[in-house]
């Protein structure tokens, strides 16, 4: 699997531009492709990265890629991350490594977004494999839980038996929907919930998904 992961993020270096702005992606494949942007950079093209975690921030200054705040604002000209689980219009669920904010804050601010992932990743429909995750604040989990008890048992994510706690001290329920019919409209819906900070529903986000398999990889691009 691992792979196959270093496949898609090989495959990715092509869409490196020569300079400019790079959004980095959180998740062990974001992770290898940060690894693998690095050599380029010590050759000299002139990117600076926007990470999405702490960890992706902590691996990418490891490797001396230069970084801009975590403030903003950003023109990213295209960012790399993984995704969970993708369906055929390139819609994904992401948040599986807990840093789904900051993910779609910096893809929202990208101008193109690739995802690379491994074939097992691929679904027919959102919501058939995995849970769908939430972050919510902190201050009155249990009450927003109970709103989102009816898209599907809302399970608070847990961390060495204690709750996970994101890169902004929220916390994440990981909702169990089963397969979404209209994955736009549950995001709207789940968003309108007080208390929700993101889903992990990532909808018309993506342009291009570089999916490896075992022994080839193949580019997906969105409608
Ligand atoms: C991080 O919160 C996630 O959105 C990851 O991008 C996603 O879970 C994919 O992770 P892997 O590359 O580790 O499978």
């Amino acid at each position: 699997m691992v792979e196959q992961k270093r496949a898609a993020a090989r495959a990715a270096l092509k869409y490196v531009p020569e300079s400019g702005v790079v959004g980095l992606g959180s998740g062990s494949t974001a992770e290898i492709f940060i690894q693998e942007l690095a050599p380029l950079i010590a050759a000299g093209r002139k990117l600076v990265g926007v990470p999405s975690s702490h960890k992706s921030r902590a691996l990418a200054m490891s490797l001396g890629i230069p970084l801009l705040s975590d403030d903003g604002p950003w023109v990213i000209d295209v960012c790399f991350d993984g995704a969970d689980e993708v369906d055929p219009a390139l819609d994904v669920i992401k948040g599986g490594g807990g840093a789904l904010t900051r993910e779609k804050v910096v893809i929202a601010a990208s101008k193109k977004t690739i995802l690379l992932v491994d074939a097992s990743k691929l679904s027919a429909r959102l919501g058939e494999v995995w849970s769908v995750p939430i972050e919510v604040t902190a201050f009155g989990h249990a009450s927003t839980a109970a709103h989102l008890r009816a898209y599907g048992e809302p399970v608070l994510r847990m961390r060495d038996q204690k709750p996970f706690v994101t890169d902004q001290s929220g916390l994440i329920y990981d909702v169990k929907t089963g397969p979404i019919g209209d994955t736009r409209a549950l995001d709207a819906r789940l968003l309108g919930i007080p208390g929700v900070v993101t889903t992990g529903l990532f909808v018309g986000m993506t342009e291009r998904v570089i999916v490896a398999h075992p022994d080839r990889t193949e580019e997906l691009v969105r409608a």
